[in-house]
């Protein structure tokens, strides 16, 4: 009877104590105590050894141990119900969460439009530095140091060298192509460039252009009107009417601006085309002899054209995006409609 006790003290110490962390050490202790071969049933089986006067107390020594091992078990069974109840809440079979997928940004798709047009008619892409300096951004382009371009207004110096800036337009990849002296030329340079303009609907201080430039020999205005036309007609569709305007930009000569039919209304004048008819979408022209010979090109050799478009113009009139804060606000709602493009 001591003996039994004792031997019960201990394993109570054990129960007692037991506090199972999950299902599997609370099913541990169900085999080790109160399964078939367990620890209930072993000290059950010590009865035989208890004299015949003892086993009344015997009997009660052990019931008790055996509540108290069971009770334990009870306390902890939810954990086991309510693994079980996790186990069937997992159906196998039922459709994932989806995942939103990104879109490619509007301007970038555009971009990539533009590219891939006059990828087909033998253009590469070429690419430049965002922080230029003064000679590949202005001077190398024909625009002196008193040129109204190189206003603090209209431009972003870098602090620390006044020589540096924030490239203005991408004709400064065109100074750096020339520069390598490889001919012919013929290139197409997207990228981004600074302005500083006040933010607002119709302008911002950082946008993105789109540059081309072809050098060789024999290259005539006939050529710039008809690349650029087959790249409208691409873009904007075979019933798209070009004009061109003559204008001024001191790396080129004679230089132009080209307008297209106004996409949205057909000419027959909308809010997009001011009711004109016409929208502008790009600056062009023969590039100027000067800038050759800064390059050490010889003028009477070779000759060329360039353009530059604005991205965010093209996408404006393709997309009819309205205002051009739009582009960086990273407002998904906007971005999404592009998903199908
Ligand atoms: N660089 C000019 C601009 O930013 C555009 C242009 C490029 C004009 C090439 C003529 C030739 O307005």
């Amino acid at each position: 009877m001591q003996s039994l006790q004792e031997l019960l003290k201990t394993h109570e110490q054990d129960i007692q104590a037991f506090a199972p962390a999950d299902a599997t050490e609370l099913e541990s202790y169900r085999i080790k105590y109160l399964g078939a071969k367990g620890i209930v049933k072993q000290v059950f089986g010590e009865m035989k050894n208890v004299p015949v006067e003892q086993k009344k107390d015997a009997g009660q020594l052990l019931n008790a141990f055996k509540q108290l091992a069971e009770a334990k078990y009870e306390a902890f069974a939810h954990l086991q119900s309510s693994n079980k109840k996790a186990d069937k809440a997992v159906d196998m079979t039922l459709p994932g969460t989806p995942l939103p997928t990104g879109t490619r940004h509007p301007l970038r798709m555009v971009e990539n439009q533009i590219i891939s047009i006059f990828e087909k008619i033998g253009f590469s892409v070429a690419t430049g530095p965002e922080i230029e300096d003064d000679w590949h951004n202005f001077t190398s382009l024909n625009m002196p140091e008193h040129h109204p371009a190189r206003d603090m207004q209209d431009t972003f110096y870098v602090s620390q060298n006044p020589d540096w800036v924030l490239r203005t337009h991408t004709s400064s990849v065109q100074a750096r192509i020339m520069e390598q002296g490889h001919l012919p030329v013929r290139v197409i340079c997207p990228g981004r460039v600074y302005r500083n303009e006040t933010i607002s609907a119709r302008a911002h201080c950082f946008f993105h252009q789109c540059e081309g430039l072809y050098i060789d020999k024999n290259v005539s205005f006939a050529d710039l009107k008809q690349t650029l036309y087959y790249f409208v007609t691409e873009m904007f569709g075979p019933d798209t009417k070009v004009r061109f305007r003559p204008s001024y930009f001191p790396f080129t000569e004679p230089s132009a601006e080209m307008d297209i039919s106004c996409t949205v209304c057909g000419g027959s004048g909308c809010s997009l085309c001011k009711h004109t008819g016409w929208v502008e979408i790009l600056g062009c022209g023969m590039v100027h002899p000067n800038m050759l010979r800064n390059f050490g090109i010889d003028p009477e050799v070779y000759s060329g054209f360039a353009f530059g478009m604005g991205v965010e113009r093209i996408t404006q009139i393709k997309y009819q995006v309205n205002d051009l804060r739009l582009y960086s606000q990273n407002d998904i709602r906007f971005l999404k409609q592009f998903q199908s493009i």
